[in-house]
């Protein structure tokens, strides 16, 4: 039995959120017990239970004692417990992290694998998180939250009793009786028996990289919508592939920040790049600003042909054009590309020859988009690159990609070598990205390196482990 005590300034907010459905079913199965626990019911007739604020400021806090002794009536009617409070503050819930504090709290085994790909027991000690000693005895679990209301929690009582300290998200909340009722929403479809089909809560969003799949019930056709026909035709493992795609796609374009985050699998990362638009990078020798304010062209490097060749094949770029309209510098990197493109270039270094043999070169930018323009059949959307930010030019940060890639349309981002890309050609994309910047005044990476961050930012895998929840 699960007993949940809610300590709370109004517990008339939660009578019906109890009562109903699938928790007031949990209770009459026997699953669960809640109790509603009223912080003025811990002071005398007519005594507030919060104080003003201590130091300049407006606000009024809970008392420490109030919250000290309805935690304490708790503990002598129940049992102790593990804790938590509330605060936008605390650990921001996502799926991972109420899976993660599920198996904390009600399992003594773990059966479920953790976002890490390893069990609860691995991650617990690859997080540096231990089970506390009170949970360890499960059958007669005690959970206590701990809902604040005004300006919230005194700071001492939360450093002296949360076991842990949960956030519902970015905003702030008149008191902590809403997240309170989240957290149980989410934490009890752990709970076998809580939840009819516990199939379903293993298949839901963010319980995985994807997002679910789209889902019909009859009828057929509804204003003017039909049903996909795959999903009736009754072949399962065609439907069941038809979800996936469909899961994935919508991730990538709706929710390419969860996808990056949640280490999916190199299959999954294939299918994803289904949806993701082809993507090219353009080195510019000409149409570049050169030190006395004029514009021109400038040298070419090996060494960057190298490292963008191996930036560009690390996050999937088609190709990489190096442009410059000087026929001499030309000559001398494709007699450098004639090698690395034969056999000879293969055999010397592999992964090398992979690499490269995405870069081209072209004599003037116009070409370089025909090209692409050419072998995709789509005019590319044009993202420039610049160390500076320019009033003219539409700005985009590094979590636009869904609203480029809903578009369809082959992506190219632009560099320059030199001072930066020439204003005439910022003047012609259709999007400006925002500078790379540190929190210094240094302002002067190298191109090989701005395009190694910006392309991490835009197409990079960004693996997140659910942090430590207990305090
Ligand atoms: C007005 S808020 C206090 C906000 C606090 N002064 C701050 O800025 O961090 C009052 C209470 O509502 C609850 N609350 C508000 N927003 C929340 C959120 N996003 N997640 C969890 N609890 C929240 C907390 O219990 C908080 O103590």
């Amino acid at each position: 039995m699960i007993t949940i005590s809610i300590i709370t300034v109004f517990p008339q907010l939660h009578e019906s959120f109890i009562s109903l459905s699938l928790l007031g079913k949990a209770q009459e199965k026997g699953l669960l017990k809640i109790n509603l626990i009223r912080f003025s019911d811990f002071v005398a007739p007519k005594e507030r239970i919060d104080q003003q604020l201590c130091g300049p400021g407006a606000g009024m806090i809970l008392k420490p004692e109030v919250v000290e002794k309805a935690l304490n009536y708790c503990i002598t009617t129940y049992g102790n417990g593990f804790k938590i409070f509330f605060s936008p503050q605390g650990i921001v819930i996502t799926q991972p992290v109420v899976k993660l504090l599920a198996e904390k709290l009600f399992s003594t085994e773990s059966t479920l694998s953790c976002p890490t790909g390893s069990t609860l027991r691995q991650a617990e000690s690859e997080l540096g998180i231990g089970l506390q000693s009170s949970l360890e005895a499960k059958q007669d679990l005690h959970i206590m939250l701990v809902c604040p209301r005004y300006e919230g929690m005194d700071a001492r009582v939360e450093q002296k009793y949360a076991d842990a300290v949960i956030s519902i998200g970015d905003y702030v909340l008149m008191g902590g009786d809403l997240p309170a009722q989240v957290l149980l929403e989410a934490l009890l479809r752990y709970v076998p028996g809580v939840v009819g089909n516990t199939e379903s809560v293993e298949a839901d969003s963010f319980t995985g990289p994807l997002l679910d799949h789209p889902a019909y019930t009859l009828p057929a056709t509804w204003h003017e919508q039909e049903i996909p026909a795959i999903v009736r035709s009754g072949n399962h493992e065609a439907i069941a592939q038809w979800r996936q795609e469909q899961a994935c796609k919508k991730t990538i374009l709706q929710r390419f920040d969860w996808f990056r985050a949640a280490q999916p699998s190199k299959e999954l990362c294939n299918e994803a790049s289904k949806t993701i638009p082809p993507h090219y990078v353009i080195l510019m020798h000409d149409q570049v600003k050169l030190p006395d304010g004029t514009t021109g062209t400038s040298s070419v490097t090996s060494i960057d042909i190298h490292d963008t060749a191996r930036s560009c094949a690390t996050y999937g770029i088609e190709n990489f054009f190096l442009v410059t309209p000087l026929v001499d510098q030309l000559s001398i990197v494709e007699t450098f590309l004639s090698f690395w493109h034969s056999e000879r270039g293969k055999k010397y270094n592999p992964s090398r020859f992979k690499a490269v043999s995405r870069v081209r070169t072209e004599i003037s930018l116009a070409r370089a988009l025909a090209s692409i323009e050419a072998e995709t059949g789509k005019k590319p959307i044009i993202i420039t690159t610049s160390a500076k930010t320019m009033s003219h030019a539409t700005t985009i940060d590094y979590h636009s990609q869904e609203t480029i890639w809903v578009q369809k349309r082959p992506v190219v981002f632009i560099f320059g070598t030199a001072q930066g890309l020439a204003d005439e050609v910022v003047n012609q994309s259709d999007y400006l990205l925002l500078p790379i910047t540190g929190m210094t005044d240094y302002n002067h990476l190298s191109v090989r390196s701005a395009m190694a961050i910006i392309l991490d930012r835009w197409l990079g895998l960004q693996p997140k482990l659910p942090k430590n929840l207990i305090q």
